[in-house]
């Protein structure tokens, strides 16, 4: 059998042959119009995706009925005839590519705000979700009635449009989940109280749907479990996958989670590849129809072996696919250690969340498909770039690509910056993964790398560039403190590297930003740690599940949080701290001391005399420090503002 021989196979469901196994799930991109229209830069999106080989692509979140079921302001809109043409031109280009076109149809219930719609949401039952706090409006029978035939005009115009299937989003807490959960649907008429009462509104426009549109492809995806306390657990969850099934459901994607236990919907670094896998595999159990399954997924085998085990009959590959549009096509054709992989971070999600268009941490591209939508040329260009870490690798790998010759020098013997240091806290592991992949495209590209070599001036002449990109980084910032250089202070690279081993200390680390706060949770397995951290809060600089279970951790850990403090002055092992705004002194002893009070750009050597270089680009944290994703985009928008200038 050839490898990934399964997951390779096609599979046809309700007449509609899908090529392979792999599904792109549903994911908002917030990159429709703000009035829901379907954007040049929405269909671009899709169709990179569509043409990278997965099987089908569930088109994001399309709201019924707007502006009381969205969710965010930016969602795609499904509830007129008028937004038909453009999804049309969506369905086309994915369809286009030989993937098949599903899309999700869906209402918010009481996971928004007034903020969004403008309104009081609707729900089940006078209850609101916990992280939205809007009072909900309760859905009376003929308000229900409305939902009901919102969902199937829905489907009319999807069908219209041109689409293979749609997906019913009754998952992740939103409108048709909370009438599934007893957690939030506590009628008691025929909508509420038994199992089949609860599901009576979706198996009504189930049936609906399947009555006027027979040939369309109907998936459901809902919750096998909540995940909160009353909420569905397996034994319901099963119990609903027969009803959908007997409703008429021709496929069922199987998901868990609502906002309020968000992170087994999108899940955080901490939850193991697959982990949800057995409970689709129960579901598949129970029904005759077959299931899609998923959930941190990122790696060819796992995904053809869950379903050579029989646990589901596709697989969906969602953070991936955003992170390698091209994951299904590397994956057949022999290029799976090829893929450019997903660290889960959670940036896309994040960015969903604070109402921005989705980028992708290590993929520049996501989101930006339309500005990259060019092939570009730079044969006449001879780059010198100076540093190897995340930005200088991007940089070359794009400007290599575009034919340009490109040598790439790093001071240390290795490549990697400080991503080699970066994936040394606990649950960092992924960024080994991107760092891996940046070095081994390298080695698969013509760049002519030196190791162990210094950007100086001597090199800049003997390489005689045209074009000189600094990317050498930035170094440790250390605040102004009174006695700070008489103290014992390690730095983050020394702690994280095991330059220097620090066991039995009472540590203290000073600023509490996400690398504050990891580098603490590296030390508190061997030493008594405290962050001090002059906001009120900490780790704010990362996505809200992520630190939220990094804060939790800290607390069970036993490392100590001086939150609103300033330290103003360390004499040997003491250290003075202030606690803001109140004047109030305190002394507290420490035998280290780590700054993570943030970085430094390094400085770059002046080369306007040199007449041969004709531009001079900073990147990633040379220019700015920040994080991997900016890295990553400066890097690559080297090689296109290269390609834009009059020097080309
Ligand atoms: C940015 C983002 C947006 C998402 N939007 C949706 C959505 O519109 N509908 C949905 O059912 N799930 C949504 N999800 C959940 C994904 O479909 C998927 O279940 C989740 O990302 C876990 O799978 P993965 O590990 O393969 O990414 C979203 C996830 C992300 C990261």
């Amino acid at each position: 059998m050839k490898k990934y021989e399964l997951l390779n196979s096609p599979i046809t469901i309700n007449g509609v042959e899908f090529r392979n196994r792999i599904i792109m799930p549903a994911m908002g991109t917030g990159m429709a119009s703000i009035n829901g229209e379907v954007t040049p830069n929405l269909i671009k999106y899709y169709a990179d995706r569509a043409s990278g080989g997965a099987g089908g692509i569930i088109v994001e979140i399309a709201c019924v009925d707007a502006p009381v079921g969205k969710a965010s302001l930016t969602q795609l809109r499904i509830d007129k005839p008028e937004y038909i043409a453009g999804l049309k031109e969506l369905s086309e280009n994915i369809q286009a590519y030989g993937a098949k076109a599903i899309v999700q149809l869906h209402h918010a219930g009481r996971q928004t705000s007034p903020g969004i719609t403008g309104q009081a949401p609707l729900a089940p039952s006078p209850i609101a979700c916990r992280l939205m706090r809007a009072e909900p409006e309760v859905l009376d029978i003929e308000g229900i009635k409305k939902v009901r035939n919102d969902f199937v005009k829905a489907a009319m115009f999807a069908s219209k449009a041109g689409f293979d299937g749609v997906e019913l989003h009754a998952a992740h807490g939103y409108l048709l989940s909370q009438f599934l959960s007893p957690y939030s649907n506590r009628r008691n008429d025929d909508y509420g109280g038994s199992t089949e009462n609860r599901a009576r509104l979706i198996t009504e426009i189930i049936s609906d749907i399947k009555g006027l549109l027979p040939e369309l492809l109907l998936a459901v995806r809902f919750n096998v479990m909540d995940f909160v306390k009353d909420g569905l657990e397996i034994d319901e969850g099963l119990e609903i996958a027969k009803l959908l099934e007997a409703a008429g459901a021709d496929l069922l994607d199987v998901s868990s989670g609502i906002y309020e236990s968000g992170q087994t919907s999108i899940e955080t670094p901490s939850f193991n590849p697959g982990w949800r896998i057995d409970l689709v595999a129960q579901v598949k159990e129970v029904v005759d129809i077959p299931t899609i399954g998923g959930g941190v997924i990122r790696e060819p085998e796992l995904a053809n072996e869950v379903i050579a085990l029989g646990k589901t009959d596709l697989v969906w590959v969602g953070r991936a696919m955003l992170a390698d549009p091209q994951w299904a096509c590397k994956t057949f054709n022999n290029r799976a250690d090829r893929i450019r992989p997903c660290i889960t971070c959670n940036t896309c999600i994040n960015q969903i969340n604070n109402a921005l268009h989705i980028r992708c941490a290590v993929n520049p591209r996501a989101g930006r498909e339309y500005l990259f939508d060019r092939n570009i040329n730079l044969i006449n260009f001879k780059v010198l770039i100076i540093g190897g870490g995340p930005a200088g690798m991007e940089a070359a790998l794009n400007l290599d690509r575009a034919g340009a010759r490109v040598v790439l020098v790093e001071a240390q013997d290795k490549l990697g910056g400080l991503l080699d240091i970066a994936d040394k806290p606990p649950l960092k592991h992924d960024i080994t993964k991107i760092k891996d992949y940046l070095i081994n495209e390298i080695y698969h590209s013509m760049v002519d790398v030196r190791l162990g070599q210094f950007g100086d001036l001597a090199l800049i002449e003997e390489v005689a560039p045209d074009v000189v990109v600094w990317a050498t980084g930035a170094r440790d910032i250390l605040p102004e403190i009174k006695g700070l250089e008489t103290a014992d202070v390690i730095s983050i690279k020394e702690v994280l590297s095991g330059d220097l081993k620090v066991e039995n200390k009472e540590i203290l680390v000073i600023g509490g930003g996400s690398t504050g706060c990891e580098v603490a949770e590296f030390l508190q397995k061997n030493n008594l740690v405290t962050i001090a951290e002059k906001e009120k809060a900490l780790a704010v600089d990362i996505e809200t599940m992520t630190r939220l279970e990094l804060l939790q951790r800290l607390k069970i850990n036993g490392v100590t949080r001086l939150l609103g403090v300033e330290v103003v002055e360390i004499n040997n092992r003491q250290v003075m701290f202030n606690k803001f705004q109140e004047n109030q002194y305190t002394n507290l002893e420490f035998d280290k001391i780590v700054c993570a009070t943030g970085y430094y750009r390094n400085d770059i050597i002046d080369t306007s005399h040199l007449d041969f270089v004709k531009r001079v680009y900073v990147i990633g944290d040379n220019r700015r420090p920040k994080n991997i994703m900016q890295a990553l985009y400066d890097g690559m928008m080297v090689a296109y503002d290269l390609a834009a200038s009059c020097l080309n």
